[in-house]
């Protein structure tokens, strides 16, 4: 794809339509805190929607969801990923930088070409630490993700997601659940490359 400032105007893309508003804030904090935390938001009107276990890198992902909207069974999303394992980039996180705000996600507009948005933003200069991630549900809803890369290793970043509807009409219901693992390998791996001084 080339990138002139005749395809995207002067320091960013012409077509502004293709995020239309935050899909979920996700927070990190330490492992003993969680209730502390689920507490804060439900004096919010957020209700517990889905709790994902992962694996590879061990840790509880939690999605708070409030009010409703005609897309989706919620208008609003907040996520907690915890940790017991103090190996997890979740406590890396949490012991540099105190508990907080670890990525906010963008939703793109389901009707865009979401490889076409990564790669205009890619070359307009964005960081990318991931390529599209793709998922389906059982419903055969799909789920697209995009993970810029921190600026510092095991710091915040930014997601691009898009949720495809499946034959149903019904969205992608849920957290980013099957693919955390995997933005984690590529998480973990990019910040001891950047630690290291193997990315300027
Ligand atoms: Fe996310």
């Amino acid at each position: 794809m080339q990138s002139t400032a005749a395809q995207h105007g002067e320091g960013g893309l012409q077509d502004t339509g293709s995020v239309r508003h935050i899909d979920h804030v996700t927070y990190v904090a330490a492992w003993e805190n969680e209730k502390g935390f689920i507490e804060t938001w439900e004096a919010l009107g957020f209700h517990e929607h889905v709790r994902v276990f992962t694996d590879r890198h061990p840790a509880t992902h939690i999605a708070l969801v409030a009010g409703t909207s005609p897309e989706y069974p919620w208008a609003t999303m907040t996520g907690l990923s915890i940790s017991e394992d103090p190996e997890s980039p979740i406590n890396e996180f949490v012991r540099r930088y105190g508990a907080g705000t670890q990525h906010v996600a963008y939703n793109v507009d389901p009707t865009t070409d979401m490889e076409e948005v990564y790669q205009r933003l890619k070359s307009i200069g964005w960081n990318f630490m991931t390529p599209v991630l793709t998922f389906e549900d059982k419903n055969k809803a799909m789920l697209r993700q995009a993970f810029v890369a921190p600026a510092i290793p095991f710091g915040p970043f930014v997601e691009f997601v898009q949720r495809l509807p499946g034959p149903d009409g019904k969205a992608f219901d849920g957290f980013d659940m099957m693919n955390i693992d995997e933005l984690y390998d590529h998480y973990a791996d990019y910040s001891r490359r950047l630690e290291a001084g193997k990315i300027k």
